[in-house]
């Protein structure tokens, strides 16, 4: 069984999208078996890779409406080793029913959980909010990894997170615990930047990350060019972030399957900064 890790944070544009795409095919790129679910009604994980509106293109909607099972709805792609479920282009008709979704929080233990065993990683896209859906993934996530943007409006929604994955950890799902948070669209050289960082830092020393995403044009070019920056730019300074960002998770997660306990603070990088 691999490890479903939610990307998460009630705070819109902080790039939960951009890095559930790009370290997926990051994590693809270095043969760990990936499944990327967008569980976000705005269904952009399929924007970001251009996919057509084709019915036959299987859907997490689907699934969750008991129109597909999860094995037929999954949809293998070009690279052997990564795999995508979007959500759908929903109609207005459609978006009405998504309360039912919400309200049955045992659709995602029973529709997907046992489909996914296969993967190594299994990377799920949330809507910017704690409830719904994004409550539904986290009752079957092992993790959660939390994308800050660069500034003092992003760490302000990071309690109410937590809050919450401690509670769901204590009612029903125990596995469920914090990841990582790392920054992003960080700029090195600004002062509202290292406020962030050095705010993050003194706050969440245990749960930081190393990688930090940089702002960079081309992870926002990427998607007007219909596939993530990792597959159309992989030299651009996102790109190799998110490789590092993959690097990262494999080499923690290796670790804990050791048993070994590692403190991922890193507050030496501050010096860097
Ligand atoms: N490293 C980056 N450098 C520059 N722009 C970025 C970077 N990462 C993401 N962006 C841009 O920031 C915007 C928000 O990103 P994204 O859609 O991934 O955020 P989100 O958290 O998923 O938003 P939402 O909560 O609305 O789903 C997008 O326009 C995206 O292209
Ligand atoms: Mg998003």
């Amino acid at each position: 069984m691999g490890k479903i890790i939610a990307l998460a944070m009630p705070k819109g544009g902080v790039a939960k999208t951009t890095s559930a795409v790009n370290l997926s095919i990051a994590l693809a790129n270095k043969q760990k078996r990936t499944l990327l679910i967008d569980a976000d009604p705005a269904n952009q994980c399929a924007i970001a890779f251009g996919l057509p509106d084709d019915p036959e293109i299987g859907t997490l909607y689907n699934v969750l409406s008991y129109l597909q099972s999860c094995d037929e709805a999954i949809n293998t792609t070009e690279n052997p080793y990564f795999d995508i479920l979007p959500f759908k282009n929903i109609s207005y008709e459609e978006e009405l029913l998504l309360s039912q979704f919400n309200s049955d929080t045992k659709l995602f233990e029973h529709q997907i959980k046992p489909f996914i065993g296969g993967y190594d990683f299994v990377i799920i896209d949330c809507p910017p909010t704690v409830v719904g859906m994004t409550e539904n993934v986290l009752n079957i996530a092992d993790s959660v990894l939390i994308p800050v943007k660069s500034s003092m409006f992003s760490i302000a929604p990071i309690p109410k997170l937590l809050s919450r994955i401690n509670k769901i950890s204590s009612n029903g799902n125990p596995n469920l615990h914090v990841e990582g948070i790392f920054l992003t669209m960080h700029e090195f050289n600004t002062r509202a930047s290292f406020s962030a960082k050095k705010e993050l830092y003194s706050l969440y020393p245990n749960h930081m990350l190393t990688t930090a995403i940089p702002k960079n044009s081309a992870a926002e070019e990427a998607s007007f060019r219909k596939d993530p920056v990792i597959i159309v730019e992989p030299n651009a300074k996102s790109s190799k972030a998110y490789e590092q960002l993959a690097e990262e998770l494999i080499e923690r997660n290796h670790s804990l399957d050791e048993n070994t306990f590692q403190s991922f603070a890193d507050t030496d990088n501050l010096n860097e900064l």
